[in-house]
């Protein structure tokens, strides 16, 4: 065995394993008729133990070698997930000069979340999968779904909110229409993700009904109803042990109780032990660092965990070839259903569709919070428009971390402004100044930051010119830097940095005409709401920024958005209170795993499945804007709630009407929300969980009736004892909404 195996090691000849019985009409694997694991098994039995081992491992920054000597090719992965990542060096994070990469930015997914339009989630996925097929991509890294448990979480901008059922709705259109393409989703990060402060080192408590009922819904979804090809193993960890190579996570719960059949992903660089990612679920290992310690020598990929000590282990009979089998099983099975698949099509790159998609989905995923009238603008009496705020100017594909993008074209929203508002006078202040460069890994968004004026300066110069305009708009927020939406350091506050709380505050001094837009992918603080006449919620909207904002503010769109999360008052409002709950008690070391020993942080999920509007609206504390939350240019009844029985059984469903009438002047489109409450259980329930929703397009005056089915598992909660869901009978009360605190009517349904 030791020989056989060195001989592998070394290189110094292939040993084939058994041959499948050789064939007249070729290979099995190579046959696209044959049925999927009947390629898989024939092409597995004709793999060396050098060659499995190979391609369970990265070649490079971001591709795996598949099987050279038999035809099947590599496998490449790029992120995600909201455009195709720029080419980058072979063993570096930097880009490589390419010239003929630079794709359609689509909007972040907070913002595709924020269109609670499953339609609209598939459009993207599908735009977004031909531009990695265009790219010749195997895996497109996302879509991520980690749920938003403080608004302090730096990268909230890629997920979908704070509701697992909306996330789940969300995700698994994504995916279907990204493997639509050939093109494997890669959903992210699984799991407990929740914060990017000490990402590598968090160790998650979390009690099993918090993690069934909030955290796990979405992945489960993406992976059984969307058929996700693979999942990404997050950094933290989870009961003590690193999440890409965790037992309960990856082998019981992904693997054995939801069946999946796809790829295990580790993060970048998040794996730290051979024998723990081995055993425990992990398939295929990206990013570690050479020796897996450090970040050193480069192209040292024989020192991954995968490589030479998992064929040494091998060797020495400490593994056996079950896992490994197991590993190259699923990996083949997604080369064919990718790479070597009979139906592949051929995808297309930065085309007038993907543009069009990026704007629709942007234009329907900007929310209208506020508005005292002054919204749409009349562009007939406003003839001068102050723009004021650094995001007018700033392009936002670039930054924010792994899903930083390089662009064909990215439309400002000052250059939105100015194209719509043609006939206006439009002058933009900058007002602040942030602290960030707009390049990253050796991008540059290309646009000119420059400012020489001081912060007083420039507040001085913007409230000056505010005082004789018609209408200010304010455009900013957070901006993709560190700490401001981004990968690896959370926000340091709740609140606006650079002085832009004061700066609208003196903007509104001087002009009530305001509309402040916020540009961020996560809720921000406003102190000032009630001096600001209107208020609109924007999102990174990738290429087409502009011209989706400036559709919404002209009303050549009706806003028809909805919060994906809520928006507190203060940050101390939330269910976060103690330093143990977030960021962590930095306690004791790490055991087992002897060659990463590391201080880590204990954090501990104690506020359990009270996070979001299960917490606001339990415990009544008002929000400064509720989850579901979003106006129209238009106006909006609901009434004729109704149920099609009253009295259920386990088995049955309800179905739950309403109808929708448009009763204002211009076409608008308006989301129809189904909270449940558990009126009596034995356990803390919270007062309202989304179960249902519905989007409604209405011209004026028009009325549609829609309809929402609700089964048993609806009105369940996970019992722990049991392991398993649980409806107890009693009397539910379903709360029809257009926002998670504007209840139109509810009914109640008894559950026999
Ligand atoms: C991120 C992943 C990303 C990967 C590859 C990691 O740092 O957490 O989301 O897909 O890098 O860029």
């Amino acid at each position: 065995m030791k020989s056989y195996l060195s001989t592998a090691i070394f290189g110094m000849g292939l040993i084939l394993a058994s041959c499948s019985a050789p064939h007249s009409e070729g290979p099995a694997y190579l046959d696209v008729n044959k049925p999927l694991e009947e390629r898989v098994e024939d092409a597995l039995a004709r793999m060396t133990i050098q060659e499995k081992v190979a391609m369970t491992h990265a070649q490079s920054k971001f591709s795996s070698p598949g099987v050279p000597r038999l035809g099947i090719p590599e496998v490449w992965c790029t992120d995600g997930p909201h455009g195709i990542r720029p080419e980058v060096f072979w063993d570096e994070w930097d880009q490589a000069g390419w010239t003929s990469d630079s794709c359609t930015a689509f909007p972040a997914l907070t913002g595709l979340a924020a269109t609670w339009n499953e339609e609209l989630a598939h459009l993207y996925g599908k735009s977004i999968g031909e531009e990695a097929r265009y790219r010749k991509k195997t895996v497109l890294l996302g879509p991520g779904v980690n749920i938003c448990r403080t608004p302090l979480n730096g990268r909230n901008f890629e997920y979908m909110g704070e509701d697992p059922y909306l996330a789940g709705r969300m995700v698994v259109p994504y995916v279907q229409g990204v493997q639509e393409n050939g093109v494997a989703a890669c959903v992210k990060h699984f799991a407990l993700n929740n914060a990017e402060s000490n990402r590598h080192t968090s160790n998650i408590h979390v009690d099993d009904r918090t993690l069934y009922e909030i955290y796990l819904p979405a992945f489960k979804a993406a992976v059984q109803e969307g058929n996700a090809w693979s999942i990404m193993g997050s950094y933290n960890l989870y009961k003590g042990i690193w999440c890409s190579q965790n037992p309960y996570l990856l082998n019981d719960i992904l693997k054995k109780e939801w069946g999946f059949d796809g790829v295990v992903i580790s993060d970048w660089g998040a794996v730290h032990d051979t024998d723990q990612a081995v055993r425990n679920g992990l398939d295929l290992e990206f990013g570690s660092w050479t020796n897996g310690l450090t970040m050193g020598k480069t192209n040292a990929y024989d020192s991954y965990f995968f490589a030479t000590p998992y064929l040494e282990g091998l060797a020495s009979g400490k593994y056996g070839t079950e896992e490994l089998d197991d590993k190259c099983r699923r990996i083949l099975r997604l080369i064919f259903r990718t790479e070597m698949s009979a139906d592949r099509p051929f995808g297309r790159f930065t085309s007038p569709e993907h543009y069009e998609a990026a704007r629709k989905i942007g234009t329907e995923s900007i929310v209208l919070l506020k508005n005292d009238g002054i919204l749409p603008v009349d562009a007939s009496r406003m003839q001068k428009i102050l723009v004021v705020g650094e995001n007018a100017i700033r392009k936002m594909s670039v930054g924010g971390g792994s899903s930083s993008l390089k662009v064909e074209h990215e439309i400002s929203p000052l250059e939105g402004i100015k194209a719509r508002f043609a006939d206006a006078q439009i002058i933009f202040e900058r007002g602040y100044v942030s602290d960030a460069e707009n390049v990253y890994n050796g991008v540059s968004a290309g646009d000119n930051l420059e400012e020489s004026r001081s912060a007083e300066k420039l507040v001085e110069d913007a409230v000056a010119a505010a005082s004789k305009a018609d209408l200010v708009i304010y455009i900013g927020g957070l901006n993709k830097a560190n700490h401001q939406d981004c990968e690896d350091s959370d926000r340091l506050t709740y609140h606006l940095s650079y002085g832009q709380d004061g700066l609208i505050e003196s903007l509104a001094e001087v002009n009530r005409n305001l509309v402040v837009v916020n540009i961020s992918g996560t809720p921000v603080a406003m102190p000032w709401v009630d001096e600001v006449p209107a208020i609109v919620q924007s999102w990174y909207l990738g290429s087409e920024a502009g011209t989706c904002l400036a559709a919404v503010l002209s009303g050549d769109v009706n806003p028809s958005g909805k919060l994906p999360f809520t928006y507190p008052v203060e940050y101390s409002d939330g269910p976060i209170k103690e330093e143990a709950q977030y960021p962590g008690l930095l306690e004791g070391n790490m055991g087992g795993v002897e060659a990463y020993d590391v201080p880590l942080h204990e954090m501990y999920y104690s506020e359990g499945v009270f996070i979001g509007y299960r917490w606001y609206e339990t415990r009544n504390v008002k929000p400064l804007f509720a989850f579901g939350h979003g106006l129209s240019y238009t106006r909006f009844v609901v009434d004729g709630v109704k149920v099609d029985r009253t009295r259920i059984s386990a088995d049955d469903e309800v179905i739950v009407s309403a109808t929708v009438r448009n009763v204002g002047d211009v076409a608008g489109a308006e989301v129809v929300q189904l909270y449940v409450q558990d009126n009596e259980a034995s356990v803390a329930r919270p007062s309202k969980e989304l179960k249902g929703f519905k989007k409604v397009f209405l011209q004026p005056g028009e009325q549609k009736t829609v309809e929402i089915r609700l089964s048993a598992d609806d009105l369940s909660f996970f019992d722990e004892s049991a392991h398993a869901w649980k409806a107890e009978p009693g009397v539910f009360t379903l709360h029809v909404g257009t926002a998670v605190d504007k209840i139109w009517d509810q009914v109640e349904i008894t559950l026999k």
